[in-house]
């Protein structure tokens, strides 16, 4: 028994010692993780569950999860002055003040697919484009939009140089660059289907289909290429001398930017990876499992992994504990704490739905009519949130197992008053 506390004590030491500082998985989406950006320590994650969430990346919480496009969310973009933009496959682009529920601004439905999202250097304006070919500019302070037809067939790819032109890549196998006011003023033709682009010092980062990652010059010039596989390559991001590829089975490379000279290649290990961003110390991975991974960019070693809990005050050791990691992610236990992305589940049993002080609850939720009990609550992820309370912006999870269900309702109960 005194063995087994001070093994428990030394767990919990070394997970301390591992820390927030080391990072962890970000868990939080029902579904594939398509769109993802970084900035200032935050993460914005956009995932085939609809929701997009913003994370603390230090502590690994989700402080806030938005639900509003019809289908996926196939771009986002951090935007300044605290907002924040999402698009999706029901064409929409939406702008948002960081904090809350609702878009300030969004566009009607569209016919096609917002296929990726770019910040204008300077910030005025946002550039979408379109799984028909178009490219949208949206003025990010009256909301205007202009629209043209870059493309024949989709568009797989857009950024921006830092000189303010923006450039583009389509299934019609053409790169095209554009200023400011979307004339085209240079065209190139690609050797093969670009899947995905980005900028990487001033230079256009350009995957193909057929495993090979090219750079361009902004006029569309061949510059270095090299072919890293025979699959699919199916995204890429860059930062600061450092770009980043995803082959279709999770085979992720770090390359030198200025001569793509191999860094290190990681097995990411989760399917798919469908969307990739960079920051100085870490690379993020977005997969087909839902979770999204950190890796050393100077290293590729994973940083943390799924069984680091976020620190939480209220691990009892127990089995109930440990289901509660992942809800911990979203929520906390203590009174008032509203600011991880889910209302506080102090007190939780006998609180009628959508009613904690404080919360900015979705109408959907306000207009159910349930009680929380342990019943409600194991009831809740027996079915899952889309079945139990359709219209929630909890993304969908479920646990099968009733011994799970059974232990998160007893840690609620002896946790949560
Ligand atoms: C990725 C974030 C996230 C995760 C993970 C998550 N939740 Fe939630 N949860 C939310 C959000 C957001 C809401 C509010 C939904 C709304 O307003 O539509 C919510 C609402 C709830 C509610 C209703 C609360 C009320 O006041 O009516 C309960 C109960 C709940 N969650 C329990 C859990 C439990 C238990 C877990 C773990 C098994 C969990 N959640 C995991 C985000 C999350």
């Amino acid at each position: 028994m005194a063995t087994v506390t001070a093994l428990r004590r030394l767990a919990c030491c070394a997970l301390l010692l591992a820390g927030p500082a080391a990072g962890q998985d970000l868990l939080g989406h029902g579904g594939p993780v398509g769109a993802l950006a970084v900035q200032d320590g935050a993460a914005l994650s956009g995932a085939f569950d609809t929701r997009s969430i913003l994370w603390d990346m230090h502590s690994g919480a989700a402080q806030l999860v938005q639900r509003f496009h019809e289908g996926n969310v196939t771009a986002v973009a951090f935007l300044p002055d605290n907002r924040l933009a999402t698009g999706g496959q029901d064409g929409r682009i939406a702008v948002w003040q960081v904090e809350a529920r609702e878009p300030l601004f969004a566009t009607p439905h569209g016919v096609a697919p917002v296929a990726a999202l770019s910040l204008a250097p300077g910030g005025a304006a946002l550039a979408a484009g379109f799984r028909d070919g178009r490219i949208a500019l949206l003025d990010l302070d009256g909301f205007t939009l202009t629209d043209v037809q870059a493309h024949q067939g989709r568009l797989t790819g857009l950024g921006y140089l830092p000189d303010a032109r923006l450039v583009s890549a389509g299934e019609d196998l053409r790169l095209a660059v554009h200023d400011g006011g979307l004339q085209l003023v240079a065209r190139a033709d690609l050797p093969d289907l670009p899947n995905a682009l980005t900028i990487s010092e001033g230079r256009v980062a350009v995957v193909f289909a057929e495993g090979a990652l090219r750079l361009y010059s902004p006029e569309g010039a061949l510059l270095p290429e090299r072919f890293l596989t025979d699959r699919p390559l199916i995204a890429v991001a860059a930062h600061r001398g450092t770009v980043a590829a995803a082959a279709i089975d999770g085979t992720v490379w770090l390359l030198e930017g200025a001569d793509l000279a191999q860094r290190v290649m990681v097995s990411a290990g989760q399917g798919p990876v469908w969307s990739l961003a960079l920051d100085d110390r870490a690379l993020l991975t977005g997969g087909g499992d839902g979770t999204i991974r950190r890796w050393s960019i100077a290293t590729g070693e994973r940083l943390g992994r799924a069984d680091t809990p976020a620190p939480d005050d209220y691990d009892d050791g127990s089995r109930g504990a440990e289901v509660w990691r992942a809800c911990a992610v979203c929520h906390s236990l203590d009174p008032g704490d509203n600011n991880r992305a889910g209302p506080t589940l102090h007190a939780i049993f006998g609180r009628p739905i959508g009613t904690e002080p404080g919360y900015d609850y979705s109408q959907a939720l306000r207009d159910l009519d349930i009680i929380w009990s342990p019943r409600t609550v194991a009831e809740l992820f027996e079915h899952g949130p889309e079945a139990y309370t359709p219209g929630s912006r909890m993304p969908e999870q479920r646990l099968p197992d009733p011994r799970d269900r059974a232990a998160l309702v007893e840690f609620l109960e002896r946790q949560a008053h």
